[in-house]
């Protein structure tokens, strides 16, 4: 085949399996659902690491000299936090009539990429907390609420989302989700931060482009419409029909399917674990996971050429709510914790120092009747 159609065959597969850098922080294999974070099993992951520790993990794999270790990365994140906080009035301001996303998007963006006090990819971590629960709570007519610079960073933005400290178990749940999904692979929005960054645009540039390429619900923002399914469900009698329904009129149903993983998300195991943990199965999940094994046999009956699974946003959609996000804020915490990977790999492209500038097959007309 010659270079022009695999070109042109890449960009049609929306480039699927196409290589587009070499990393150390973190390997997806899509046929056996795993995710190796950094040399850890995900689970191993979970089980060992908080927030701060596999920032400090992700940081230093992607070659931070010196590497920071988590009692650092806890200090400096605390006093980000309280830097952010300054800023919130400004944020408020510019974010009138933005959503929760679009007002991280807007917050991100008063950062400077060169700043003499903390390191930008500290500023850029610790600064999403403090934006997402002041954005959330704006929304509710509530004022904001100032950040506690010794606390955990979960349990931080939990106390500042609400006003009032969470729970241990809450606090658990919310770190398991956040290390889980620090970092995927080549995904849309680390390549998006990399490409960035390979034009010496500066960090945090890289990750005000790497949210606006979460956002969409094709990648992270899909946890809010798999909750509007399940309210547009309703029944356990609806459940059949309304799926149906939906892949006839060639919707996408919310939550399945995954251009990487073939089997089960296993991001989608530790979700339920904590969201089983946490909510000891109330009617709210029972219900979902009715309508997970539904939409799963439907899918097979409806699509028997795809294998489309579970992905972790369903299960993110469920933890969540449990914890008491709103709906509205969901993708906004999903970059609360993969603005950690975005930055690793942010570091990790500036030490390879080469712009990353592929080519494209033209497909126009060319003048004068010449042929290529
Ligand atoms: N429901 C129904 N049909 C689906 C779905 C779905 N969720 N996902 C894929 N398909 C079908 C699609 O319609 C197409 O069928 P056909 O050939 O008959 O037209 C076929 O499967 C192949 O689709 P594709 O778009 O080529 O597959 P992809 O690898 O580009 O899709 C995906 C990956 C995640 C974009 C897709 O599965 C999807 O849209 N899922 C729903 C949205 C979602 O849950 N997004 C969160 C992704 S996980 C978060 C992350 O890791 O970023």
């Amino acid at each position: 085949m010659s270079d022009s159609s695999i070109l042109a065959r890449a960009s049609s597969n929306g480039l699927d399996k196409v290589v587009a850098a070499e990393t150390a922080l973190s390997h997806v294999d899509g046929e056996a659902g795993r995710l190796i974070i950094a040399g850890y099993d995900l689970e191993a992951l979970v089980a060992t690491h908080d927030f701060e520790a596999t920032a400090a993990l992700l940081w230093s794999t992607a070659g931070l000299d010196p590497a920071p270790s988590a009692s650092e990365v806890r200090a400096q994140l605390g006093a980000a936090r309280v830097a952010a906080f300054r800023l919130v009035p400004v944020l408020l301001a510019a974010a009138r009539g933005l959503t929760v996303t679009e007002g991280l998007r807007a917050g991100l963006s008063l950062l400077p990429d060169e700043d003499k006090d903390l390191p930008a990819h500290i500023r850029a971590v610790g600064s999403v907390p403090v934006f997402v629960a002041a954005l959330c709570r704006r929304d509710e007519g509530l004022p904001a609420v100032a950040p506690v610079a010794y606390a955990g960073h979960a349990e931080d933005f939990l106390r500042m989302l609400r006003g009032a400290p969470a729970s241990a178990a809450e606090v658990e749940a919310l770190n398991a989700y956040l290390v889980t999904v620090t970092d995927h692979g080549m995904n849309a929005s680390t390549f998006t931060a990399r490409v960035i960054a390979s034009t010496r645009a500066g960090l945090i540039s890289a990750t005000v482009g790497a949210l606006c390429a979460l956002k969409g619900p094709l990648h992270g923002g899909a946890p809010g419409p798999v909750l509007d399914m399940l309210d547009a469900i309703g029944t356990r009698d609806h459940i059949k029909p309304w799926l149906v329904d939906e892949i006839s009129k060639g919707e996408r149903l919310m939550g399945f399917g995954h251009r990487v993983y073939k089997v089960r998300d296993p991001r989608a195991d530790v979700f339920n674990k904590a969201v089983m943990l946490l909510t000891n199965g109330n009617e709210r999940v029972k219900f979902a996971r009715d309508v997970e094994a539904v939409a799963l046999s439907t899918l097979k009956e409806m699509k028997p050429d795809q294998r489309l699974d579970t992905n972790m946003e369903y299960y993110t959609a469920i933890l969540l709510e449990a914890l008491g996000i709103p709906r509205s804020a969901v993708t906004a915490v999903f970059a609360l914790s993969r603005i950690v990977g975005w930055s690793a790999h942010v570091i990790e492209q500036e030490r390879v120092g080469r712009l990353i500038r592929p080519a494209s097959t033209y497909i126009g007309h060319w003048p004068d009747n010449q042929a290529a």
